[in-house]
C-alpha cells in the first residue's frame, strides 16, 4: 500500500480507501455483516487504513459493523463518517442544522464505539440551512474533540468558499471515475490549489468497471447501483462495458486499472472502493504500488460517459 499525508496533519492515510455503502446491504441487494467484518479485516491486512462510512448506509448498520470490526484496534484506522441525511418515517431529508448535527455526531460515535471521529463530512448540501451555521457547529465539535477534521461532499466551489471562511475544510468527496470525469474541470484544480484533499468515490462506477457485467443486471428499484450510478442501462451500459473491456486489455484486473487511473491524478488524496467481500477488497488493494503506462493513461482520459 502507498500512503499520503492527510492535509494539516501528520496522519498517513492509504491511497486506496474502503467504502462501506454496501455494508448492511440495504441499497445494495442485501448483505451479510460477517462478510463486511471480514472486509475490514482484509483491509487491515492489505494496509488500507482509511474507512469511509455514513449513518445513511443501511440506516446506521454500516457504521455499527465498522464499529464492531475495529474494536481493539481503533488506532489502526482513520475513520471518516458523515452527517446531514436523515431518515424519518420512511422518508429521507437533508438536515445540516446545528441541532441535527449535534444529535447525529453522538449517534455516530456510539455506533462506531469511538471517542473521536477522524473526519466528519457534510454528506450532501442542505439548501435550507446556511453552510456558515453548519460550519460553526462543526468547528465547535472540532474544538470539543469529538471530531478531528471537517470535510464536505458533493459541494461546488462557491459553497466550499463560504464554508472555508468559517472553518478549515480538509477534504472534499466527489464522484470521480473513468465514466464521470467532470471533477477534473474545476473542482479538482480548486482543491489542489487550496490544499484540500480530494476523496474520489464511485471510481468503480458502482461495480461496472470491474468488467463483471456482460448484460444488463437486474437490480431492485431502490438499488443504489441503478439509482445513483447511471451506467447500468441503455447507451451508458454499452459505453461502460466497452471501457471495462479496454481496461481488461491492460493486463491488470479491470478494477485495479480503474482505481489506479483515479489514484494517479494529482490532488487525489485517496480513492474509495466499496467491497462486498474480502476477495474484492484484496483485488482492489492491488491498485496501489504501480502505474498505468502513459498510453493507457491517455486512453483512459477519453472515456467519460458524459453525453452518452
Ligand atoms: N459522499 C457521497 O455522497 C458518496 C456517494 C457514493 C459513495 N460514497 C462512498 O464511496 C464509496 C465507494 O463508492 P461505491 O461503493 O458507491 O461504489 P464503487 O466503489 O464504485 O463500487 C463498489 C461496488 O463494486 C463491487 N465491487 C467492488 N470491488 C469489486 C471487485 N474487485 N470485483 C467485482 N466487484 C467489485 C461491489 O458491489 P457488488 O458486489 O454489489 O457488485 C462494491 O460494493 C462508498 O462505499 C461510500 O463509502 C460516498
Amino acid at each position: 500500500m502507498q500512503y499520503q499525508t492527510f492535509p494539516g496533519s501528520k496522519q498517513e492515510i492509504s491511497v486506496i480507501g474502503l467504502g462501506t455503502w454496501v455494508f448492511g446491504g440495504e441499497h445494495w441487494g442485501g448483505g451479510n455483516p460477517a462478510d463486511s467484518r471480514r472486509v475490514v479485516e482484509a483491509a487491515m491486512e492489505a494496509g488500507i487504513n482509511f474507512i469511509d462510512t455514513a449513518p445513511f448506509y443501511s440506516n446506521g448498520i454500516a457504521e455499527q459493523i465498522v464499529g464492531e470490526a475495529i474494536q481493539g484496534r481503533r488506532d489502526k484506522f482513520f475513520i471518516a463518517t458523515k452527517c446531514g441525511i436523515i431518515r424519518e418515517n420512511g422518508r429521507i431529508r437533508h438536515d445540516l442544522s446545528a441541532a441535527s448535527v449535534l444529535k447525529e455526531v453522538d449517534a455516530s460515535l456510539s455506533r462506531l464505539q469511538c471517542d473521536v471521529i477522524d473526519l466528519y463530512q457534510c454528506h450532501w448540501p442542505d439548501p435550507d440551512v446556511l453552510i456558515e451555521r453548519t460550519m460553526e457547529i462543526l468547528f465547535k465539535l472540532q474544538g470539543s474533540g469529538k471530531i478531528r477534521h471537517i470535510g464536505m461532499c458533493n459541494a461546488d466551489i462557491s459553497l466550499l468558499e463560504r464554508a472555508r471562511r468559517v472553518a478549515p475544510v480538509s477534504t472534499l468527496q466527489m464522484q470521480y471515475s473513468l465514466l464521470q470525469q467532470e471533477a477534473e474541470k474545476e473542482i479538482l484544480p480548486y482543491c489542489l490549489e487550496h490544499g484540500i484533499g480530494f476523496i474520489a468515490y464511485g471510481a468503480l462506477g458502482g461495480g461496472i468497471l470491474t468488467g463483471k457485467y456482460r448484460s444488463y443486471p437486474q437490480f431492485g428499484k431502490q438499488d443504489a447501483r441503478k439509482r445513483f450510478y447511471r451506467f447500468f442501462e441503455g447507451d451508458a451500459f454499452g459505453h461502460a462495458y466497452r471501457v471495462a473491456q479496454m481496461l481488461e486489455s491492460f493486463g491488470h484486473p479491470s478494477s485495479q486499472s480503474a482505481l489506479n487511473w483515479v489514484r494517479g491524478k494529482k490532488g487525489v488524496l485517496t480513492v474509495l472502493a466499496g467491497a462486498r467481500t474480502h476477495l474484492q477488497l484484496k483485488e482492489n488493494a492491488g491498485a496501489a504500488g504501480w502505474s498505468l503506462s502513459e498510453r493507457e493513461y491517455a486512453l483512459c482520459g477519453q472515456t467519460s460517459a458524459e453525453g452518452v
